[in-house]
């Protein structure tokens, strides 16, 4: 076991195999849906219904899809390091590939809130929100996830995080949302820093970063490999 500590810094891409869209890839959820309808408190404000629908409709989604090779890969891990996973996801494929340290910094698709207190979070599994269904304190459910205008309350658990880490691995996020974005300014001088991307990476600066250009079920797989022979 080594005494490293890696963080991941994971996003959309990494469940792309497992057959669950991104947001900004050709055919993804921005092109078939208006953020602002859907992923908004102006949006919820306007149409909750369509709102419901839109995450009813994903959570279903998530539901029904396997973690892939990547998410198993990261979870394997484990047993050779410290590894804390940083998911912009809200599915829970990595709880389910066996990852035991995951931080959600958007929310949760299978948790739904009080629209009156936000600490009261209960876990729906599968199950659809619909309008009237209610927390206990007798206000509207919505789903616990962020919506874009809202606060990122995990960001600074997450800073001190990759602050700490000692290998960063970014793998399937465009790094073009933020805060989630910026983490990757915190580490520490010198750290090791991978990004598996089919994709170019949209890092203004490419030096001390690695790129591994393939989709994350042979990137992760083959990183991973090469860090436990490097540091067992
Ligand atoms: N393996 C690895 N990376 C992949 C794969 C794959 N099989 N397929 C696509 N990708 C890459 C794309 O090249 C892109 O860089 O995954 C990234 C997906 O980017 P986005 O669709 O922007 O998803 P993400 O970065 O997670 O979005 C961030 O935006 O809409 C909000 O809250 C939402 O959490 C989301 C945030």
């Amino acid at each position: 076991m080594s005494d490293k500590k890696i963080v991941v810094i994971s996003g959309a891409g990494i469940s792309a195999e497992s057959g669950l869209s991104t947001f900004r890839d050709s055919g993804g959820l921005w092109e078939g849906y208006n953020i602002e309808e859907v992923a908004s408190p102006q949006g919820w404000q306007k149409n909750p219904e369509k709102v419901l629908e839109f995450y009813n409709l994903r959570r279903k989604q998530a539901a029904e899809a396997q973690p892939n090779t990547a998410h198993k890969a990261l979870a394997d891990l484990e047993n050779s390091f410290e590894v804390i996973i940083v998911t912009q996801n809200v599915d829970d494929l990595h709880e389910r590939a066996g990852s035991n340290n995951v931080l959600h910094l958007h929310g949760e698709l299978r948790k739904a809130r009080s629209t009156k207190d936000e600490s009261r979070i209960l876990d729906i599994d599968a199950d659809p929100i619909e309008l009237g269904d209610l927390a206990e304190d007798g206000a509207q459910l919505r789903p616990h996830v962020v919506w874009f205008g809202e606060m990122v309350s995990m960001i600074e658990v997450a800073a001190k995080e990759v602050i700490e880490a000692d290998i960063l691995i970014v793998v399937g996020t465009s790094l073009v949302v933020y805060p989630a974005a910026g983490l990757i300014e915190y580490t520490k001088p010198n750290v090791p820093k991978y990004i598996i991307d089919p994709a170019e990476p949209q890092l203004y600066d490419m030096k001390g970063w690695v790129h591994y250009k393939e989709n994350a079920g042979t990137g992760v797989k083959k990183l991973a490999e090469k860090l436990k022979k490097e540091h067992s």
